[in-house]
């Protein structure tokens, strides 16, 4: 036995959180959907979202039978609604492959969706006492702050490091009650902002407390920098009338209306008259745009074109002309609209 696990398991008896309503039960159904509740959600959040769930699914045969509606309709508000979805997947296979027994091999729960390492562990050893560990954020945050570990835990070495240290820390005898234990310590003592330190039952194996660590970890997730892509877009203009092109379905503002728009900047006065049959047209205002996606940002160079020759609005085959009139509430990205304010 760990000195972690020896200092844990009666603080948790006596401090921890000892009533909710899935600690009242062995029974691994519902600490498996109380757990998968848990995974991105708090506790009184999850409460009345419980209670009902197993009212209306009271076990694995209800929820295996269930028209998906009801199961999503019963999530709806909780988020993370794959959740569900892998919740009624897992019941169907529990029903079919596992005659409707709930499965209490680690192996077998690890197999079924929406059940990682973590939460088939804490089925394990909450349902089943088996001596299995666990390592969800509240835990991760326990176990980087004994152990001073200082890089970010989302890194797969890091992450190898901390089931190490989990494995290794546990006890002997009484798993479930080892593993709430480390789930109430990070989560009413070990918490991210301002840990309670004085009232944590390890704080002496801890190296963040003897460091003054606590600050700084856990790290937090590194931000990447973003990507940049430049385009180039081209605002032709023919009396009232603007020409854009449709953005393919896949890829971003896919199916919207935007400028045309091209890699590199254009040989204008060569595009034109290729393109739309005239030399007549003035190239007016320039400008930069950038837009902040998740994963990159654009940067949109833009270049306001006024086109004198009426027939042009008839030749451009990949193109449309629509009126400006029809702009302000059509399928358009938000920077297009807000950059052809500015012509209009
Ligand atoms: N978070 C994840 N599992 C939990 C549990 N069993 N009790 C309280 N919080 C949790």
């Amino acid at each position: 036995m760990s000195e972690i696990s020896d200092q844990l398991i009666p603080w948790q008896k006596k401090f921890g959180r000892n009533n909710l309503p899935w600690q009242e039960t062995i029974n691994p159904y519902l600490i498996w959907i109380s757990e998968v509740m848990l995974q991105q959600t708090q506790v009184k959040t999850v409460l009345p979202y419980y209670q009902k769930f197993i009212t209306t699914f009271p076990n694995v045969k209800t929820l295996a039978m269930a028209h998906d509606d009801s199961v999503m309709r019963l999530w709806s508000g909780l988020g993370y609604y794959a959740r569900a979805r892998n919740l009624h997947a897992s019941a169907k296979i529990i029903d079919s492959k596992f005659q409707g027994k709930f499965p209490t091999m680690f192996t077998d729960l690890l197999s079924l969706p929406g059940i990682g390492r973590s939460t088939a562990g804490a089925i394990c050893s909450l349902a089943f006492n088996q001596k299995t560990p666990i390592l969800d954020g509240n835990v991760k945050r326990v176990f980087t702050r004994v152990y001073g570990v200082k890089d970010w835990a989302g890194v797969t070495s890091v992450e190898k490091r901390l089931w190490e240290i989990a494995e290794k820390n546990l006890p002997e005898t009484k798993f479930g009650k080892y593993n709430q234990a480390l789930m109430d310590l990070g989560a009413t003592v070990c918490i991210k902002n301002k840990p309670i330190c004085l009232k944590c039952p390890i704080n002496k194996s801890c190296k963040s407390f003897l460091y003054n660590w606590t600050d700084i970890i856990p790290a937090p997730k590194p931000k990447k920098e973003k990507l940049t892509k430049v385009s180039y877009f081209y605002i032709f203009q023919c009396e009232s009338k603007f020409l854009f092109s449709k953005k393919p379905k896949k890829g971003i503002w896919g199916g919207l209306w935007s400028f045309l728009e091209f890699n590199e900047m254009l040989n204008v006065k060569q595009w034109v008259s290729k393109n739309l049959k005239t030399n007549n047209f003035s190239l007016l205002e320039k400008g930069v745009m950038t837009i902040v996606f998740t994963h990159y940002k654009l940067q949109m160079h833009y270049q306001h074109i006024e086109l004198r020759d009426l027939k042009s609005q008839e030749i451009f085959p990949s193109g449309s002309w629509h009126d400006k009139g029809e702009i302000e509430n059509g399928a358009y990205p938000t920077p297009v609209k807000k950059i052809l304010k500015k012509f209009m």
